[in-house]
């Protein structure tokens, strides 16, 4: 709007404050609103600070400090004797600016997971959750106060792009022993965990409508990384053996899989099944993304090596984390990917820089050197088969007409419900019992299976399991 043309009416309505603003904050927004909008363009006069304050109701000191504000940030001018003018020109393209464009849609919007929906350490039957007090705190800040003592100048202020040798050199020889994987230390990331992992596998192979297989029922957060990417995700089968490379069709980028601990269903992958899932994406040239999540916690035997072992054409991508052997916000894991993967990702890391802080991956190297890693989770297994027996032991008794699958490992297991049961109704019972109830639909997409809860007992003191377990119980009778 040109110079000097004045408003002929100053008529705003009274400027009403919108929830958590103050009305000096409302009456400032107005204005300014006025002046960008060409409502009031420059040269024009505004009312007096108390004629306005009188139409607006406001204390006429309130409108005085809107205009001294108005007048720093270059809005309007003030002389005494003159009153106040507006100052700012805008520009044409102001005006004829277009709308911006709406954001680039995603293949699916993605809503924020509520909080009332994510598991709490402590709240019966919180899945998916270590048992964050199995660890002492004093061991823990022995160890990593013993790392920052050792550590050297450079060390604070480069980061190594794969993550720090001495903690990729204690997983290497970790995933070596215990997982059966022959790798070395120059293979490996350091991740914030598996999502992480998950997530810049997604970002460096994926392009939009790539077609991703996932298990169904599955890991929904997996589900959702890949949506994120712009993928087309497909439902791979899972049945009681874990997920059938029979379903997976063909012209897709990658699989992902829990071979270990399907999740949550709790099956650990047959060879047989293995070797199908390897020579399919032999013959699609596809990867297959390994999450390889709670193998460290095994009742039964000890876990077969992880599919990452038996991976001869270099087509198996391999996430670990930390983050359920020791706590959940402990944000530490690693991912080994075959060379020309794992260089995405690394020119991925190169440009946002992402990576744990250097006072825990050393904190956790000495930790492992200790052999305290090892003695952790020996302990840490015992305890949590301990919970899982004693939940079985009062599911067993008194409903006896539920089936339970999955037990043998991991964090949780799978209790079927009676034929009949009103899924819906015992969640919301559950809820008013104090129990946060994980029905088995929640990790189905494609598929329909009858209904089932995920029941975690890994985060719960042995009487809250006994105590949680009497009132399911209790409910399911009723
Ligand atoms: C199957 C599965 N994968 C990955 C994760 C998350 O791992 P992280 O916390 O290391 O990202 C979970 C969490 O419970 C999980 O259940």
């Amino acid at each position: 709007m040109p110079k000097g043309r004045v408003a002929q009416r100053f008529d705003l309505p009274r400027p009403l404050p919108a929830p958590g603003q103050t009305r000096q904050g409302a009456a400032y927004q107005a204005l300014r609103d006025a002046i960008l909008s060409g409502l009031l363009p420059a040269g024009s006069a505004l009312p007096s600070s108390r004629g306005l304050a009188e139409r607006w109701q406001l204390a006429r000191g309130t409108l005085e400090e809107v205009f001294d504000r108005l007048r720093l940030e270059g809005y309007i001018e003030r002389r005494v004797g003159a009153g106040s003018r507006v100052r700012a020109v805008l520009p044409e393209f102001y005006h004829r600016a277009p709308p911006p464009p709406a954001p680039r849609a995603l293949a699916e919007p993605l809503a924020a997971v509520p909080a009332a929906g994510r598991p709490r350490v402590g709240v019966p039957f919180a899945a998916r959750l270590a048992n964050p007090q199995l660890l002492a705190p004093a061991v823990w800040g022995r160890h990593l106060q013993r790392a920052m003592a050792g550590l050297r100048p450079e060390q604070l202020g480069e980061a190594e792009a794969q993550g720090a040798l001495a903690l990729r050199e204690q997983v290497a020889a970790y995933l070596r022993s215990q997982r059966g994987i022959p790798c070395q230390a120059d293979e490996l990331i350091i991740t914030h965990g598996i999502r992480h992992g998950l997530d810049l596998v997604a970002r460096c192979l994926l392009r939009p409508g790539d077609g991703v297989a996932v298990e169904d029922p599955g890991y929904p957060v997996a589900r959702r990384i890949f949506q994120q990417a712009g993928a087309r995700v497909q439902h791979a089968r899972v049945d009681e053996q874990g997920l059938d490379p029979a379903s997976l069709g063909a012209g897709l980028r990658l699989a992902y899989v829990t071979p270990a601990h399907q999740s949550p269903l709790g099956a650990s992958l047959p060879a047989e099944r293995r070797l199908g899932l390897l020579a399919w994406a032999e013959r699609e040239q596809a990867w297959v993304l390994e999450d390889d999540y709670d193998s460290q916690f095994n009742y039964r035997s000890a876990p077969l090596p992880a599919l990452k072992a038996i991976d001869r054409g270099e087509r198996v991508i391999y996430c670990g984390s930390f983050n359920q052997a020791l706590f959940a916000n402990l944000r530490v894991g690693y991912l080994l990917a075959p060379r020309p993967v794992r260089e995405q990702v690394l020119g991925l890391w190169q440009v946002v820089g992402r990576s744990v802080g250097i006072s825990e991956q050393l904190g956790l190297a000495a930790f492992m050197a200790s052999g305290d890693y090892q003695r952790h989770l020996r302990r840490a297994r015992l305890h949590y088969q301990g919970l899982r027996d004693t939940l079985l032991a009062e599911l067993a008794s008194a409903a006896p007409g539920c089936r339970v699958s999955g037990e043998h490992a991991g964090f949780h297991l799978t209790l079927w419900l009676p034929a009949g049961c009103d899924e819906a109704r015992l969640l919301a019972r559950g809820q008013a019992a104090g129990l946060d109830l994980y029905p088995l639909s929640q990790a189905c997409h494609g598929t329909r299976l009858p209904p089932a809860l995920i029941l975690g007992y890994a985060a719960l003191a042995p009487a809250q399991v006994r105590q949680a377990a009497r009132v399911l119980v209790g409910l399911l009778a009723g």
